[in-house]
């Protein structure tokens, strides 16, 4: 299927052969693209793009940004207010579109038939008063990663609960540590003060019952006991099963320390299994994964949502061939690649029945229910507030985990600090 960007390419590319053969000079486009910049994503982006480059005869500027999705969201939002015409597109994330909506081109009418191919929920995601104001390139929602050779080495069982996974993390750090391996750490995850803390910490208190910060009808439901009892929990492993680092780790460092063969379990996203199993990994093909525990039993398991997209700045000055581009990367054809050399979940639903990403990649075809059943950020009901009212949240957080306070008292002034901002509602 050509989605519409091949017939437009093979048009220019006509027209192009025109002008060249009558000496006029052939007015290729140079698309740029910022994108943040975790594991392979910058390496592999010259072989996504380069089919479309040619069948386009336009070529892409890839910007690099900082890996932190909440440093890219402040430098996105001073360009895109300042009317920046130097982006063209953007890849965003799966949490930002009712803030940026106004920035960025109604792509409804360019994939009309590229769209229904998504799973109906990313696409509504990414729908902001019936403007479609990004295209999905993969969807997002993590895996606890664990040692399958060490698990059998100390007759371990994979853990269910929270209490199971600090006492195996345990088990096995100290046999590591005894046997000469003073680096060896129990569970690496994310603790720095930024949103990834959010994702991690609403799976801990979304897994023991305690609801997800505010709830799909505006609700403020923090702070509760469950959570209270969540944010304990975390705190109990800085400093015994994880590293006091780990209060500054994002989801790159805590892959460094995994892939150097130095933890027995690891939280993170679907980019670091085939990372995982390179061929510079020190874990490769020792490692299973499975859905991060559950505070006790009867409890669900929780994984937050995540995801990217890609979205057509409206000050633009190439918007025909940045719309093209935009759907040559969300269609089949780079999400099949994206699967296959970046080990990242597609969005549209016939790829998990693709041979080819199953042998590449196993964890893909697995992890369909995971996302489809994971836990969405409060974005959609918090709307123009959610940076801020994430970063109360992981704010009190960290407070928590550094011994800044408890949670209970944490969670208090949290509760107090989103009902101002709240006021009389979302807005
Ligand atoms: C991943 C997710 C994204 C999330 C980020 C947090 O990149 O896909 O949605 O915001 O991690 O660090």
């Amino acid at each position: 299927m050509s989605f519409g960007y091949r017939a437009k390419a093979m048009r220019a590319t006509a027209i192009a052969a025109v002008l060249a053969a009558v000496g006029a000079p052939v007015m290729a486009e140079e698309i740029t693209y910022v994108s943040g910049a975790v594991g392979k994503a910058v390496e592999n982006f010259a072989a996504l793009v380069k089919p479309w480059e040619e069948a386009t005869g336009n070529t892409v500027k890839m910007v690099p940004m900082p890996a932190s999705t909440t440093d890219q969201f402040a430098q996105y939002r001073l360009w895109l207010s300042a009317g920046t015409s130097d982006i063209d597109l953007y890849q965003t994330d799966v949490i930002w579109a009712p803030q940026l909506a106004d920035h960025f081109v109604d792509l409804t009418e360019a994939a009309k038939d590229l769209a229904p191919t998504h799973f109906p929920s990313i696409i509504e995601s990414q729908t902001v008063n019936g403007k479609l104001v990004a295209l999905p390139i993969f969807t997002d929602a993590p895996a606890l990663y664990y040692r399958k050779d060490l698990l059998d080495k100390y007759g371990v069982a994979v853990p269910k609960t929270w209490d199971e996974l600090t006492a195996a993390a345990k088990t096995v750090m100290d046999g590591e540590r005894a046997a000469g391996n003073p680096d060896f750490w129990g569970f690496v995850w994310q603790g720095n003060a930024y949103e990834g803390l959010t994702c991690d910490a609403l799976e801990w208190v979304k897994s023991f019952g305690g609801g997800q910060i505010v709830e799909p009808d505006g609700t403020i439901s923090i702070n509760n006991e469950k959570a209270v009892k969540a944010l304990e929990t975390a705190k109990g492993w800085v400093g015994t099963i994880s590293p006091e680092g780990v209060l500054s780790y994002q989801e790159e460092e805590s892959r460094g320390v995994w892939q150097a063969g130095n933890a027995a379990f690891m939280r993170n996203w679907p980019y670091a299994y085939g990372l995982g199993n390179g061929d510079d990994s020190k874990v490769k093909g020792l490692f299973g994964v499975t859905t991060l525990p559950v505070g006790a039993e009867g409890d669900t398991s929780a994984a937050t949502l995540g995801g990217w997209n890609v979205a057509v700045s409206k000050y633009s000055k190439h918007q025909e061939a940045a719309i093209s581009l935009a759907l040559y990367l969300a269609g089949p054809e780079a999400q099949k690649q994206r699967a296959i050399n970046e080990s990242n979940l597609p969005t549209i639903i016939s790829l998990y029945d693709d041979p080819d990403i199953a042998a590449a990649q196993p964890i893909i075809p697995q992890w369909k229910d995971v996302f489809l059943n994971a836990v969405p950020r409060p974005s959609a009901p918090t709307l123009s507030h959610y940076n801020e009212v994430s970063s109360l949240f992981w704010s009190a957080v960290h407070d928590t985990l550094s011994g800044n306070g408890s949670a209970a008292d944490n969670l208090a002034k949290l509760e107090a600090d989103l009902t101002d901002l709240k006021g009389d509602g979302w807005k």
